[in-house]
């Protein structure tokens, strides 16, 4: 009687283990959440978007502390990061990178508190960009960290990573041939040797939308996965997409560095929406539908068929960024800067059978409906002087060549640069001034494409959702995780009674 019992829990058990795993590969898509804005959403609003758009795991630019708390009680599964001007500390340093261990990864852990899984160690430091500054530090700061995590016991489940920048690789013509920069090799043998020793994946950027925007000649049809009709032939392998291109050909630099297994993980990818050509809505729906579904669809790359992890660059716009790589830099949001829809995109890869949609964020705390913009009775003489002066202190990428508002009047592109000055000082009415130029109206001034934003309230932190609290939309996951135990509890307990019966 007993033995049957027994059969009967451990077959639940089974059931429930099998539940587990095909729950896990039914939703590894990642986001970066960044938070280089002027109002940033407020954290609790973010986690929420989150939870509801089913993300399973989130990577951090920083170690910001009220960005990481919003998560507590949450499933997430959290990358914290080092920025690169803290990595030569972290090198030199095995105290500095234990308090750093401590203070950003160790007082989350625990029940009720956030699931970090990785730390970043720097962001893209060898970036060809960097000139090199970075490249002593790196190695040395994640040995400091690794050893940190180690000593913290954190070894197997707190993975310390170094996500690269695609341009670690070489120019090779194929991607079997594929090596890592030859400036970057003897280098890169120790960094993926010490990712090795702790199981830990390679994390690189991959971006076909600077691949078509920066190389003349890309051909449009093989930065998307809609097949191009000139693939590249590499052995008896095709490739009709610069991104299953350059997957493979880091995986290929991996296999000849020794590593022919190590796993991948794509840190970022995605494409912009304003401020370059290229960068619109139709093309980067286009884009990151296609490569939701690539990644779902378990086909994979030639080297690596099944599932692929990533994530998606990026979930916000954040209009406060560098527009050094280009204007596009602040515009790589699935969502707008305030969590609104941009654009419909089914985040399961349509592998779930029901369509799913984006839900864009709730209870967002807007400032009135009150726009900055050109009062047309004056003299405007100085408005391209005004402009510029607007600016050089917002956000006015769209007003660019490629950009959404590049079509306006010149008074209407002072109204715009009006407005983000506004926008940008929390509405204050001795911002909306010019010179007398300027007035503030209440009717959507927006013309076609181009918003005219409103901005948002600064958090007041208090909203943020007590830990061991967790809202309606996590609890999702949380539910399911309840109703397996539940079901081995009863099992056991009923295994027990049979005994004690016996
Ligand atoms: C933890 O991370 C934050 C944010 O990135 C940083 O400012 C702080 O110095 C870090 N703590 C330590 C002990 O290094
Ligand atoms: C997006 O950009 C492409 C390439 O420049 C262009 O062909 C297309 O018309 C644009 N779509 C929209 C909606 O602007
Ligand atoms: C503003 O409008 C004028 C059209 O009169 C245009 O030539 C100019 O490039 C626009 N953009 C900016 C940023 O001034």
């Amino acid at each position: 009687m007993a033995r049957r019992w027994g059969l009967i829990s451990f077959l639940v058990v089974v059931v429930c283990l099998v539940g587990w795993k095909v729950e896990l590969a039914s939703g590894e898509l990642g986001v970066n959440w960044g938070t280089i804005s002027s109002d940033p959403l407020p954290n609790n609003i973010v986690v929420q978007m989150l939870l509801d758009n089913k993300f399973v795991k989130v990577k951090l630019f920083d170690a910001n502390s009220d960005v990481i708390s919003s998560m507590k009680g949450t499933n997430l599964e959290v990358m914290v990061a080092i920025t690169n001007d803290m990595l030569a500390t972290m090198a030199t340093s095995t105290d500095a990178a234990a308090a750093w261990v401590k203070q950003n990864v160790t007082a989350y852990l625990g029940n009720g508190g956030v699931n970090i899984k990785y730390v970043a160690v720097g962001n893209e430091p060898f970036l060809n960009g960097y000139n090199g500054k970075y490249v002593d530090a790196t190695l040395p700061a994640l040995k400091n960290i690794q050893a940190a995590l180690a000593a913290a016991g954190l070894v197997d489940t707190v993975k310390a990573v170094v996500p690269c920048n695609a341009d670690i690789l070489g120019s090779q013509p194929l991607p079997s041939q594929q090596t890592f920069r030859s400036d970057l090799a003897p280098l890169m043998l120790q960094i993926v040797a010490a990712l090795d020793s702790t199981k830990s994946p390679f994390v690189v950027n991959l971006y076909p939308f600077l691949s078509l925007v920066l190389t003349t000649n890309f051909p449009i049809d093989f930065a998307f996965f809609t097949g191009y009709n000139t693939p590249i032939i590499d052995g008896t392998r095709v490739y009709s997409n610069v991104f299953d291109a350059s997957y493979d050909g880091l995986v290929s630099a991996l296999s000849s560095a020794g590593y022919p297994n190590m796993l991948v993980s794509v840190g970022e990818i995605g494409w912009p929406t304003d401020g370059a050509n290229y960068a619109n809505i139709s093309l980067a729906q286009k884009f990151n539908q296609q490569l939701v579904n690539h990644l779902e669809s378990g086909v994979g790359t030639p080297l690596r068929p099944g599932k692929l992890e990533a994530y998606v660059f990026s979930l916000l716009d954040e209009n406060a960024k560098s527009t050094l790589p280009g204007n596009f830099e602040r515009h790589w949001g699935v969502f707008n800067f305030d969590g609104s829809v941009k654009y419909p995109l089914d985040l399961t890869g349509g592998v779930s059978g029901a369509q799913t949609q984006l839900i864009g964020s709730k209870n967002v705390p807007y400032f009135p409906n009150q726009w900055c913009v050109v009062n047309p009775n004056k003299d405007l003489s100085t408005l391209p002087a005004n402009i510029e002066y607007a600016c050089a202190h917002a956000d006015c990428t769209p007003l660019y060549a490629g950009g959404s508002c590049s079509g306006l009047t010149l008074v209407q592109n002072a109204s715009y640069a009006f407005n983000t000055y506004y926008q940008f000082n929390s509405q204050l009415q001795s911002s909306c001034d010019f010179t007398g130029l300027a007035q503030v109206v209440t009717t959507d001034p927006s013309v076609g494409t181009c918003k005219f934003v409103i901005g948002l309230k600064p958090a007041t932190g208090s909203t943020i959702a007590p830990p061991g609290a967790p809202s309606s939309a996590n609890s999702g996951a949380s539910l399911q995780a309840d109703l397996r135990m539940l079901v081995i509890f009863v099992a056991v307990v009923v295994v027990n009674s049979c005994l004690l019966l016996e």
